[in-house]
C-alpha cells in the first residue's frame, strides 16, 4: 500500500517510516501544494483538515498528523500551539524555554502531561479512518538528553526514568503516542471500504 504523508516536518516523516518499517511504502508531497489550513481547536480537526486538503490534489491516500504535548497545570498549554507555542517560526529551543518558564513561573518543577497524536487517512473527499493516541507521562523544568526532537528533552513517559531525548529511537517507540497512534491505524486497515 501506497500512502502519501501530508507533513513538511522531517522529524515527523522519519519516525513514521521507523515505525512502520516496510509494511506501508511512505511518500512525500508533491512539492508546489499550497499549505493546509491548521485553524482547528483539537489534533483531530487538525489532522482532518489537512488529510482532506492533500488528498484533493493526489490519487493515493493521504494521511495527515496532529500532534503536540499538553499541560493540564498550564491550561492544557501547549496543546494544538505546540510547534508555534514561543511565536510563529520559534525552534525547539524557544519552545522548551518558554515551557520551563511557565513551570517555573508557577512554583513547578514538574508537571503531569501528555504528548497526543491524531493521524487520519483519507482519499480524495472522503476520510477513511481516523485515531487519536496519547502517551501519559510528566514535563520537567530543565532539559536532558540529545535525541529526538520538539519536547523531548523535558518530557519522560510515566513509567520510565528517562526523558525521551535520553532514549533511543526504538525505546521511544515503545512508549510513544505516534507508534501507538500507528499501530492502532495499521490495525483498523482492513476496515477501510
Ligand atoms: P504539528 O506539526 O502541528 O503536529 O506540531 C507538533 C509539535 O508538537 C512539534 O513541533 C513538537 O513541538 C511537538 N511534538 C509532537 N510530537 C512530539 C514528540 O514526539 N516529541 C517532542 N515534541 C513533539
Amino acid at each position: 500500500m501506497r500512502i502519501v504523508m501530508a507533513t513538511q516536518n522531517r522529524n515527523k516523516v522519519r519516525e513514521f517510516a521507523e515505525i512502520l518499517g516496510g509494511r506501508v511504502e511512505l511518500v512525500p508531497l508533491p512539492s508546489g501544494l499550497p499549505k493546509a489550513p491548521e485553524t482547528g481547536e483539537t489534533f483531530l480537526e487538525n489532522a482532518r483538515q489537512k488529510a482532506l486538503f492533500y488528498a484533493a490534489y493526489v490519487e493515493d491516500p493521504v494521511l495527515a498528523d496532529d500532534s503536540g504535548l499538553v499541560v493540564p497545570a498550564l491550561g492544557g498549554e501547549p496543546g494544538v500551539h505546540s510547534a508555534r507555542y514561543a511565536g510563529e517560526g520559534a525552534d525547539d529551543g524557544a519552545n522548551n524555554d518558554k515551557l520551563v518558564h511557565a513551570l517555573r513561573s508557577r512554583g513547578l518543577r514538574q508537571a503531569e502531561a501528555w504528548f497526543a497524536c491524531a493521524l487520519v487517512l483519507a482519499r480524495k473527499d472522503r476520510v477513511m479512518l481516523e485515531v487519536e493516541s496519547r502517551v501519559d507521562g510528566f514535563v520537567y523544568d530543565e532539559p536532558r538528553g540529545e535525541h529526538g526532537f520538539g519536547y523531548d528533552p523535558l518530557f519522560s513517559p510515566q513509567g520510565a526514568l528517562r526523558r525521551f531525548a535520553e532514549m533511543s529511537a526504538a525505546e521511544k517507540h515503545q512508549f510513544s503516542h505516534r507508534a501507538r497512534a500507528v499501530r492502532e491505524l495499521l490495525a483498523r486497515i482492513p476496515e477501510m471500504t
